[in-house]
């Protein structure tokens, strides 16, 4: 087995484990995250979207309120657990929604381009975590190839100092500089202070803009 298939076993049977014991971050019930996803939504500046990617969708807790602006949304978790939920969760009426499990590290990006929004929320620090710098600003560039020329990305991650290493916010900033130095250009932005289990954070969203006629290798 190679390393790259080492770390994808890893990936699924960590998250798997997770997502078996219940809803490991309580997306659904926590008052915060609630909180949270309406910031989301409200950061998207369009009514409409038309295809939409979603990485990292959990049970599908924001995938049901992004479905409401979006024609199609592909939803792309690597824990077969997280999307068996999801898909339990959704209505049958959801039929613009495709729950599929895969590892973005290994999803072909371009093979059903273009996308008009790709949303990766509390998503890209466990990327960091498994893989290396090079493979994250890999897809970082992939993605913004595949982003619809005048397409949006959105990034949303949680932040604060003392704690969860992953989270640290000069770690989470970096992800941030890294979707600017790719091609996008920064649309709007947001800090979302909170509490969650005693702790005070805060959630940087940024929302991302392909250019109408992008120039390549566009980094500056
Ligand atoms: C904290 S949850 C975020 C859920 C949702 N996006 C949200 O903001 O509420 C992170 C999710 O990313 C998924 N994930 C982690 N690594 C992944 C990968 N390499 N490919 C796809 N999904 C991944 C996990 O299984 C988990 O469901």
């Amino acid at each position: 087995m190679t390393d790259r298939e080492q770390i994808c076993r890893k990936a699924e049977s960590f998250f798997n484990d997770l997502w078996m014991r219940g809803d490991p971050w309580e997306l659904e019930t926590s008052n915060w995250e609630h909180e949270r996803y309406a910031c989301l939504l409200a950061i998207l500046d369009r009514p409409r979207y038309g295809r939409v990617l979603e990485i990292g969708c959990g049970a599908g807790t924001f995938t049901r309120r992004l479905a409401g602006l979006a024609d199609k949304v592909l939803a792309l978790d690597v824990s077969s657990e997280a999307v068996a939920r999801a898909r339990a969760a959704a209505q049958s009426d959801l039929k613009q929604v495709e729950f599929r499990v895969g590892n973005i590290m290994d999803y072909n990006l371009r093979e059903e381009e273009p996308w008009d929004l790709i949303v990766m929320s509390e998503t890209v620090y466990f990327l960091g975590w498994l893989y290396s710098f090079f493979d994250v600003s890999w897809l970082a560039a992939e993605m913004f190839e595949a982003t619809r020329p005048g397409g949006q990305m959105l990034l949303a991650n949680t932040q604060f100092e003392s704690g969860e290493p992953l989270l640290r916010p000069c770690i989470i900033r970096t992800y941030r500089d890294l979707f600017l130095n790719v091609g996008y250009e920064l649309n709007a932005e947001k800090i979302l202070p909170g509490v969650k289990h005693g702790v005070s954070l805060e959630v940087l969203m940024t929302l991302y803009r392909k250019a109408d006629h992008p120039t390549a290798g566009a980094t500056s």
